[in-house]
């Protein structure tokens, strides 16, 4: 999969050369491309914003440097004819779980992190196939929603996850029921008077299969009573 990333913060994104996710770089599984939009200013301050038509609070990224941007990283030769292009922000749709495994079927991603009051509203209705919203909160920008999305999106993708079952095994996941996952626990049996729950010590693993299965509709119903509704 590639993934380009455009933002005026591509510091943000240095998470992205650790762990799972560098290793997928180094490998060879994800081609991550990061982009300074102020590399489509025209002027000595390298303007990437203005103020709001109509008056109001705040600044608006200009459409001019966007514009030239989305042109020259879809016409780069891809993995595809046109990327998906995906516009964090705080009036999208909400992100999920079912999003993210829609996204990494894709062959082509592109990130565009707005700053600010957010975007000119024509590059998002001429450029954007999704705007995407990570919850009810606002974020300084859309770079942290766009390294949350990329790590969701890029740990579906098959070799990125070292054990193939956990990310079939994680909460949201299944075709049809949306359960949490249950709780788990390592050695040592016991600790400052707490103890592993015996039947994960037993052997059964048909009663494990049982608990486990409890345990997440327990939780489930308790956090979140809307994912069973
Ligand atoms: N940008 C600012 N806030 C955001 C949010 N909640 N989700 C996605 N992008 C954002």
């Amino acid at each position: 999969m590639r993934i380009d990333i455009v933002s005026i913060f591509v510091d943000y994104f240095a998470p992205l050369d650790l762990s799972l996710l560098g290793k997928a770089r180094a490998g060879g599984l994800i081609d991550v491309h990061l982009h300074d939009l102020r590399t489509w200013t025209d002027d000595v301050h390298r303007t990437v914003d203005d103020s709001p038509y109509g008056g109001g609070p705040g600044m608006v990224m200009r459409a001019e440097p966007w514009w030239a941007a989305l042109e020259a990283v879809t016409g780069e030769p891809g993995p595809a004819a046109r990327p998906r292009i995906v516009v964090p922000t705080p009036s999208g749709r909400r992100f999920d779980q079912k999003l993210a495994t829609e996204l990494a079927a894709e062959p082509w991603l592109v990130f565009c992190c707005g700053r600010y009051e957010g975007i000119d509203a024509r590059v998002i209705e001429a450029w954007a196939d999704d705007e995407v919203s990570l919850g009810d909160y606002v974020l300084a920008g859309g770079e942290v929603a766009t390294l949350v999305m990329v790590e969701a999106v890029t740990r579906l993708l098959p070799g990125v996850l070292g054990n193939a079952e956990s990310a079939r095994d994680d909460s949201f996941s299944g075709p049809g029921e949306q359960l949490l996952e249950p709780p788990v626990y390592t050695r040592p049996p016991e600790i400052a008077g707490r103890s592993v729950p015996p039947v994960l010590l037993s052997g059964d693993h048909g009663a494990i299969a049982r608990w486990r299965d409890e345990q997440s509709r327990l939780r489930t119903a308790e956090r979140r009573p809307d994912l069973l509704a």
